[in-house]
């Protein structure tokens, strides 16, 4: 039976990945943080060395961008250095290995959408963190990894999801009548529930390289507002603002819009569709 390594499983993705691993009975070891701790890179790969794992799927990661942005130096230790541990003690393994990246490693040339074959460019600590990792993965199992980047992710469900689509869903359900949603900043969503089932896809069949993951289109939060106001059939006002009135830690760029030239290569199943069917998809995970 294949022997999984998963890191971050309590995440918002990991918990997606970790039912579907259950459910599919591979043999999977959760590294929670006790036992793995992004904080204490120097540790990780004894540990991991213990395992022997033939899969790692790491999706630990210090994920809060403006916290990346005020503490750079977290943001190297939990996503670059950790990383780098882990891909080190996965090359000793032989193991393959799972590497979660974002469409925050690009933004600074100023594009609309990034493809694979655009150079990233970071606006911010995080994305730069997050780059570090994919070069660390690269450099340290470079025949056996595969790296997804994703674009704003959307998932949990009515009791996990504290974040935006979450957050509208519920003031809708409340009878809220005035919303308000941004629409100077532009990304992709990218729905957890498609892309865990993705990667269980990718494990069994070893994929390699690095993939773009998202829903086609590229849209502001304003966009994903209006949609979500559709499907609930929401009789209020959603009101378009400038980003300028929610201030950051950390600078987000115009666009982190992403899409593929390859996935399409990678495998017909579980391809993402157009970003409002999927938002859809998952926004009737809270009607039920
Ligand atoms: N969320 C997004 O919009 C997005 C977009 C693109 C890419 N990504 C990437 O996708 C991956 C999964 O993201 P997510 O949103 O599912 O993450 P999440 O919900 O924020 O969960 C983060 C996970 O990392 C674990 N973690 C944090 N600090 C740790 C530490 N010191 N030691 C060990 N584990 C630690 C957390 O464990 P605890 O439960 O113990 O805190 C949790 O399981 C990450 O690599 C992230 O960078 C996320």
């Amino acid at each position: 039976m294949m022997k999984i390594l998963i890191t971050g499983g309590s995440g918002m993705l990991g918990a997606y990945v970790t039912r579907a691993c259950n459910i599919s009975r591979y043999n999977i070891v959760v590294a929670d943080r006790s036992r793995l701790d992004l904080s204490h890179p120097s540790a990780i790969e004894h540990y991991i060395k213990e395992i022997q794992p033939q899969v790692i799927l790491h999706f630990a990661a210090e994920t809060d961008v403006d916290l990346c942005e005020r503490d750079p130096r977290r943001a190297g230790i939990y996503n670059h250095l950790a990383t780098e541990h882990i891909a080190r003690a996965s090359g000793a393994c032989g193991a393959w290995l799972l590497y979660i990246s974002s469409s925050n490693v690009f933004g600074a040339e100023g594009k609309t959408c990034y493809n694979e074959l655009d150079i990233p460019l970071p606006t911010n600590y995080y994305g730069r963190s997050k780059l570090m990792g994919e070069l660390a993965v690269r450099a340290h199992c470079p025949d056996n990894h595969l790296i997804l980047r994703a674009g704003w992710m959307i998932g949990g469900g009515p009791e996990k999801d504290h974040k935006f689509v979450g957050k509208i869903v519920q003031q809708i359900k409340s009878g809220a009548t005035e919303l308000r949603a941004v629409n100077d900043r532009l990304g992709s969503i990218t729905y957890a529930g498609q892309l865990s089932d993705f990667i269980i896809w990718a494990t069994e069949h070893r994929q390699t390289g690095t993939l773009h993951f998202a829903s086609c289109g590229t849209i502001s939060r304003f966009d994903i507002a209006r949609a979500i106001g559709d499907i609930l059939d929401f009789k209020g006002n959603i009101h378009p603002v400038k980003s300028s009135l929610f201030p950051l830690s950390a600078p987000r760029p115009f666009s982190e819009g992403i899409e593929s030239v390859y996935l399409s290569l990678a495998g017909k199943a579980f391809i993402p569709g157009f970003w409002k069917d999927d938002l859809a998809k998952y926004v009737a995970s809270f009607q039920v």
